[in-house]
């Protein structure tokens, strides 16, 4: 086909012959697989799990029926149908006690009916005589719990809200929230808590499934016996229901792995008690001991936990066995050989933990290195898998210059090494890293230094002050900063391009941007045509085209420019529902990151949501989504990974070459410490240099130097003071200069940044529209060039014509 064919005349064509793959047998068959691949078996009491042939079941909890495919705002999809856990185990031919679901399934209707949302609704009081007739009927009791959250509040909602903002869900979903979940909905409502206590006074064997999009409550059924069985199934997408009930029964077993800790109650988590402080800022004074390396290393911190970052169950028991550790050019190998030793087929997860010496800098005292996921191994198989991970990457950033300022430094002493299928259970070797002397490996330059930050925590539970930068202006500008009335939720104009001839599309001497797809033409040379506001048109979201809703970029006709639209992600293609195009809902980002696998999301980026996206004419898929949890509380967590940088970035990462085979860009976002929804265009993430570096930053800088994503999306919030979207310091001189990142950044959309600033820190693109009128202003006042311009161009332009 001919290069922008798609996006010029949009023809409604199937990618491959004559089936289209936008929601094809194969892609669903792929999402269940997934949802399968993530849930994690957190516990099996007497292996209650998988239920035995012809186990009569009693289905608890209007979870049953209320299955949630994922979470809520641009992360959703429209899809054809979603598959329950009640009819996921009616299609495995399980015996359900119907009068009991048939009570959910009334409920759960009507309720759907009056207006609610999937996972927005009260659990029901189940009167006591169902439960006792299904006591008689059935042999084990299943009780189904599910939660949805979304973009734009968290999950301990507080309601605060610019004026004149238009998106009143933002209030409403929070608000309705509140009455359902009046502590947040981490924990189990009252109501829930009633249907647990009847389920389990009634039944001596009950599975608990949760059907959530990342860390709730697990206390209640790790400390009781009289619930045997858990399995976090996460939000699985469109057959969910379906890939529960197949691991429920055994046709395929449990091999997830959780990639966040579980802790015995919300206040565990050190961000919890200042997380509401106030909607203008969040302080990070956890530092770098976030999820696990805040578990494992302060002091009597290990006890909080109930499940440990990087366990779960299996059908099935594995045997690990190190054949060799060591070095080579700096590079750590670790060979371990993986043995079946149950009577099941099953995968594991092989987990490499460095602990570094404590040296002058405190350091965590569990830093996952490297892992690998075995194949499905027969009962007595084995596999021999290979761990490796630079000596480099055990690096610390020493922001306040004990060793070196501004450095990445490898402290000298003996850095241990841990392998196995979990965070705690990880054995140490006879191996270590000797670093005989401190090395600094990099210099940098001090970059986004907090000024508001006064302490931080540190390993050994004490607190050390941070010096205070100076302070930057946030609201700086040289206009009066746009309202939220004029700024939110405003289209880009649609310009006319006046008459034409047909056989002289372009004006005369006017080289269209195809010369340079062809090699005729240098981008210098086509960019040379264009005038000042060509460029600045070129630098702001486009109308929409055929079934986007999210703008296009481009769209300079004259010039042979086409408009390139873009569509969210990251669960799927997300069309607006009217369009009347189904595609597919895969999982959410936390259990494809529960997989521990890459070939995953690599898979469900490549012949999936990018053959979707490009099926449907558009060009830039906004995902994946890779801000790390740093509390349970950020409503938009089940789009994100994890709490682990590491897995986040390598398994994002597969998603990114994923996407990007098929020649669509990923947009990788949001960039950076997007890690709460209230307030989310204003408030300020203040943290120190060495948590943004090791934490914050790392899984978007391991993507960036592995897979070179071809767009980045800057974040809404303030870091230390500076918009994302305005921080040079970010934008340029740590990921271009620092990162070598070659792509196009653009602004989430409707920023409170000033356009012309967002285009001097490196900002190429704003979207959903730009400000032409205000750039032209500030050209006039010497405050940007027409150089300037010329560099976020040219980088808008190289990712059109890396477009099909
Ligand atoms: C979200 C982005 C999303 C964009 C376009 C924003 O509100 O934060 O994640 O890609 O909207 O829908």
């Amino acid at each position: 086909m001919e290069k922008w064919i798609r996006a010029r005349y949009q023809p409604n064509l199937p990618l491959n012959g004559s089936q289209r793959v936008t929601a094809s047998p194969e892609h669903i068959a792929l999402s269940r697989r997934a949802a399968q691949e993530g849930a994690v078996l957190l516990k099996n009491d007497g292996n209650l799990l998988p239920l035995a042939p012809d186990t009569r079941v009693a289905l608890f909890g209007k979870g049953s029926f209320d299955y949630v495919k994922g979470g809520g705002g641009s992360g959703d999809v429209t899809v054809a149908y979603i598959k329950n856990l009640y009819d996921g185990l009616k299609e495995e031919g399980v015996s359900l006690y119907e009068p009991l679901s048939d009570f959910y399934r009334d409920y759960v209707e009507k309720r759907y009916e009056a207006g609610d949302v999937p996972g927005l609704m009260a659990e029901p009081a189940l009167p006591q005589d169902l439960v006792d007739s299904a006591r008689e009927n059935a042999d084990v009791a299943v009780i189904v719990l599910s939660r949805f959250s979304g973009e734009g509040w968290d999950r301990e909602p507080v309601f605060y809200q610019e004026p004149d903002y238009p998106w009143p869900d933002e209030l409403n979903m929070p608000r309705k929230a509140k009455d359902i979940f009046p502590r947040g909905d981490y924990y189990l409502t009252g109501e829930e808590q009633r249907v647990v206590n009847q389920v389990r006074a009634a039944f001596d064997k009950v599975a608990v499934v949760l059907n959530v999009g990342g860390v709730v409550d697990v206390s209640w059924f790790w400390e009781d016996d009289r619930i045997s069985s858990a399995l976090l199934a996460y939000q699985g997408g469109m057959e969910g229901g379906a890939a529960i009930a197949a691991l429920l029964t055994g046709k395929a077993n449990p091999c997830g792995k959780l990639p966040d800790t579980f802790a015995r109650d919300l206040s565990d988590y050190p961000s919890t008690e200042h997380f509401h402080d106030s909607p203008h800022y969040v302080d990070y004074t956890e530092d770098i001991y976030v999820g696990y390396r805040y578990f494992e290393t302060l002091p009597g911190a290990a006890e909080k936990v109930c499940y440990p970052f990087g366990f779960g169950l299996s059908y099935t028991s594995f045997s690990l066995e190190v054949l060799k550790a060591g070095e080579e050019n700096g590079t750590v190998q670790v060979q371990v050989r993986v043995r079946n030793t149950g009577d099941r087929a099953g995968k594991e997860v092989i987990q490499l933990y460095f602990c570094p010496p404590r040296g002058l800098l405190q350091k965590p005292v569990r830093n996952l290195a490297a892992f690998r996921k075995t194949g499905l191994l027969a009962p007595g198989e084995s596999e021999t898998v290979e761990l490796t991970f630079a000596v480099s990457d055990m690096a610390s950033f020493d922001d306040l210059g004990k060793i070196a300022p501004s450095a990445w430094v490898l402290e000298k002493g003996r850095y241990a090494l841990y392998v196995g299928n979990s965070v705690r259970d990880a054995v140490e070797l006879d191996y270590a890293w000797e670093q005989a002397e401190t090395e600094v490996l990099v210099r940098l330059s001090a970059s986004m230094a907090p000024s508001h930050l006064s302490k931080r925590l540190l390993g050994d539970g004490s607190y050390e002050d941070l010096p205070a930068a100076p302070a930057a202006d946030t609201v700086e500008n040289l206009f009066q900063p746009l309202t939220t009335a004029q700024a939110e939720g405003v289209a880009p104009a649609t310009p006319g391009r006046g008459r034409y001839m047909l056989a002289q599309p372009y004006a005369p001497g006017v080289q269209p941007l195809s010369a340079v797809a062809e090699g005729r033409l240098s981008l210098d040379e086509f960019m040379a045509q264009l005038s000042d506001g060509d460029l600045i048109h070129l630098l702001g979201g486009q109308p929409n085209v055929g079934v986007s809703n999210t703008f296009g970029l481009g769209n300079l006709p004259e010039y042979g420019v086409p408009n390139l639209t873009t569509a969210d992600g990251p669960a799927g293609l997300r069309i607006q529902p009217e369009v009347g195009v189904c595609t597919t809902a895969w999982p959410c980002a936390t259990l494809l990151a529960a997989s521990w696998d890459p070939e995953l999301p690599a898979q469900v980026g490549a012949a999936a949501a990018a053959a979707e996206v490009k099926e449907n004419n558009i060009s830039v898929w906004l995902a994946p989504a890779v801000n790390i949890h740093r509390s349970p509380l950020c409503g938009r967590n089940f789009e994100y990974w994890s709490e682990d940088p590491l897995l986040t970035g390598k398994l994002a990462g597969a998603m990114v070459r994923g996407i990007q085979s098929q020649n669509i860009a990923a947009t990788v976002k949001h960039f950076a410490c997007n890690n709460k929804e209230t307030n989310r265009k204003y408030s300020d993430s203040r943290l120190s240099q060495r948590a943004l570096r090791e934490i914050y930053l790392k899984a978007f800088e391991i993507i960036v130097r592995e897979e070179q994503p071809w767009a980045i999306m800057s974040s809404y919030n303030v870091i230390n003071g500076q918009r994302a979207s305005e921080s040079r310091e970010l934008l340029t001189t740590i990921l271009r200069e620092e990162w070598d990142y070659a792509g196009l950044v653009m602004s989430d959309w409707w920023t409170r940044g000033e356009h012309y600033k967002e285009l001097l820190a490196g900002n190429d693109l704003k979207m959903a529209n730009g400000y032409p009128e205000r750039v032209e202003e500030a050209i006039k006042l010497g405050a940007i060039s027409r150089a300037d311009l010329e560099i976020c161009a040219r980088r808008v332009l190289g990712l059109i014509l890396k477009i099909d």
